[in-house]
């Protein structure tokens, strides 16, 4: 069973300040979570450090049974690639490079793909997968937010990740789009992934299995507050 979890974990930045207190929390393959709360209250800390972005100043974080807390960052990295996929609210797409090209970016620090021609057959799939696959050509500035955020989604996809995880994706869309976005975030966790959403935005609850509450660092899930 494909899981992340967390163990006590607690960050304190600059040694004063606490973002993250005695964390513990799990994710399993084929779950939506969603984490919502105030800001500042800690849910891109938690989504940071459960994505190895960053280091917990205490506690442990286990990627599918494999405890990876005293990891350097080489091997932590390639846990990364192998695992994890990201999304971010401001879509971070290069907007030099066609949409295809961005969804291929990723696969160049992996191995597995031997050719260029499996790169361009992945991410023809995966631009097909956020149906956009007829304007896989152009370039991020000719797409709307919305679509450029299923770009984004196609490109944490690239490396076959066990898990997705989003901070405030639908942050910078309206609200037509948004329910776009969480759609097909819900679509990966019923296909197998699981998906991990940080969010202001109450449209998320209606797709996530489980909603937890972050306040000062404090997680917990939502029916036992
Ligand atoms: N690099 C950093 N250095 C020092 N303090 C930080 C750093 N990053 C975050 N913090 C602090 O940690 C706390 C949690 O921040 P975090 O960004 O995780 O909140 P958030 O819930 O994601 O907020 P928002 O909803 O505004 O995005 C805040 O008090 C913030 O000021
Ligand atoms: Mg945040």
């Amino acid at each position: 069973m494909k899981k992340i979890e967390l163990k006590n974990v607690s960050k304190i930045y600059n040694g004063t300040v606490k973002a993250l207190n005695n964390v513990s929390f799990s994710i399993n393959q084929g779950e939506f979570i969603a984490v919502m709360g105030q800001s500042g209250s800690g849910k891109s800390t938690f989504l940071q450090i459960a994505g190895l972005l960053d280091k917990c100043t205490s506690g442990e974080i286990i990627i599918n049974g494999e405890n990876v807390s005293s990891f350097d960052n080489n091997k932590l990295a390639n846990v990364r690639m192998k695992t994890l996929g990201f999304v971010f609210q401001a879509f971070h797409l290069n907007r030099h490079l066609r949409l295809y090209e961005n969804i291929m970016v990723p696969m160049l620090i992996n191995n597995e793909y031997k050719t260029k021609a499996d790169m361009e057959n992945k991410a023809q799939e995966l631009i097909e997968l956020v149906g956009l696959s007829h304007r896989k050509k152009h370039y991020p500035g000719q797409l709307s937010g919305g679509e450029q955020q299923r770009v984004a989604i196609a490109r944490a996809l690239a490396n076959n990740p066990d898990f997705i995880l989003a901070d405030e994706p639908t942050g910078n869309l309206d609200s037509e789009n948004e329910l776009m976005i969480f759609e097909e975030l819900r679509k990966l966790a019923d296909s197998g992934k699981g998906v991990l959403v940080v969010s202001h935005n109450d449209a998320v609850t209606q797709y996530a299995d489980k909603i937890y509450i972050m306040k000062d660092g404090v997680l917990k899930e939502k029916n036992e507050e």
